[in-house]
């Protein structure tokens, strides 16, 4: 038995946030964000998050020719949930029209789709279901800051969703390393909401912005996903020459260099969109990847490596090997409605919010 992704699919909003309109609300500048960063542009959503996983979620069908009534677990990798019940899973899991799979969200930030990813291959392997759905995506523009400098430019919204399945090939999750460091958790954190959440004056007692220590978490990112990439490799029996495709988290350009130097991983053969999209947490790597599929640079049979780490601070490193197939079945129209505001226009209707 094998265990191969088969379908994929991606939902980026259509309204963009460039850095120059940023520089119209906040004490920045393009060549600040591009130089630190590597990101130039992101979306912002005014959909809910299910209606955006399902939209990645029904071209992850489309992709693999498979009827929604056949899946059997939608997985939901996010931190920017629609409710607390149900699960957002739940609501992409309704929106493909199916009433029998198992559905659940799960948290482990930026490194969700790696934990999802590892998850589903084992719950398949196991025998528990023949196939996951799995999506990861955020909304994270609704629960920032949008006056902080500091993380209103890094982040974007956006959802990618990938089918996995058993397949009679010999396919499979070489390896993955999963981790994480709670004495590192306060480094980002998205305080009062949840159990902890005092209802005061909303403007002091919501929750409202992330707090954040970007250097501690850029070194954190770095030593992590470093350590994680030569362990994962070591497990599987592969070398750097054996990975085709690094599909890593994308936070911040300067963060993949210096990972990529330091475990002598080599840029070309690294997907990066980030300047695109920004940091969309638990959507970044789906995206990424089909992105990677869409322009031809995934092969049959390709040995992919993938890397994250997030808030907790977690991280996480898996290697599989892609199935024979690297080209749609078929594919699917469908899109988010265009909600005929700007990017800077959905911004202010979150700042009037939090007033
Ligand atoms: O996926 C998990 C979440 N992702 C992350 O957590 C990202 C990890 N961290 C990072 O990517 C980087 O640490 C940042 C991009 C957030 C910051 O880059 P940095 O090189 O670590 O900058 P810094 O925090 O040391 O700030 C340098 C300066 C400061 O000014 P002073 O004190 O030197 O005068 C900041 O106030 O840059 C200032 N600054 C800005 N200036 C213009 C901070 N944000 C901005 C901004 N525009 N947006």
């Amino acid at each position: 038995m094998g265990i191969e992704i088969t379908g994929w699919g991606k939902c980026t909003p259509s309204a963009v946030l460039t850095n120059s309109d940023l520089e119209s609300i906040l004490d920045t500048d393009d060549e600040w964000i591009t130089t630190r960063t590597g990101v130039k542009q992101r979306r912002i959503a005014e959909a809910p998050l299910s209606e955006i996983g399902t939209i990645a979620a029904k071209h992850a069908l489309a992709a693999a020719d498979k009827d929604p009534n056949e899946i059997d677990a939608v997985m939901m990798a996010t931190c920017t949930p629609e409710f607390l019940i149900p699960s957002t899973a739940s609501r992409v899991q309704m929106n493909i029209g199916n009433n029998t799979a198992a559905a659940f969200d799960f948290n482990s930030a930026c490194s969700g789709f790696v934990y999802g990813l590892t998850t589903a291959y084992s719950m398949i392997h196991s025998g528990i279901f023949n196939n996951v759905l799995l999506v990861g995506g955020e909304k994270v523009s609704y629960f920032l800051d949008w006056t902080a400098r500091d993380t209103a430019v890094l982040f974007g919204d956006g959802a990618g969703a990938v089918l996995i399945e058993k397949t009679n090939t010999d396919s499979k999750l070489h390896s993955s390393k999963m981790t994480c460091d709670p004495f590192l958790g306060e480094a980002l954190m998205l305080k009062n909401f949840g159990t902890s959440m005092e209802i005061k004056d909303p403007k002091e007692g919501y929750f409202f912005g992330i707090s954040f220590e970007g250097q501690e978490i850029f070194k954190n990112a770095v030593k992590t996903m470093a350590r994680l990439a030569e362990e994962a490799l070591e497990e599987s029996g592969l070398s750097v020459d054996d990975i085709d495709l690094c599909i890593p988290h994308q936070a911040n350009r300067r963060i993949l260099e210096a990972t990529a130097k330091r475990c002598n991983f080599p840029m070309e053969k690294m997907i990066i969109n980030l300047d695109q999209y920004g940091n969309t947490s638990a959507g970044s790597i789906p995206i990424a990847l089909t992105e990677a599929l869409d322009e031809g640079k995934v092969k049959p049979n390709s040995k992919i490596l993938f890397l994250a780490f997030g808030g907790g601070l977690t991280g996480a490193a898996a290697v599989i090997d892609w199935g024979g197939r690297s080209h749609a079945l078929k594919t699917s129209n469908e899109q988010l409605p265009d909600s005929g505001k700007t990017a800077l226009e959905l911004v202010q209707d979150i700042l009037n919010m939090y007033q």
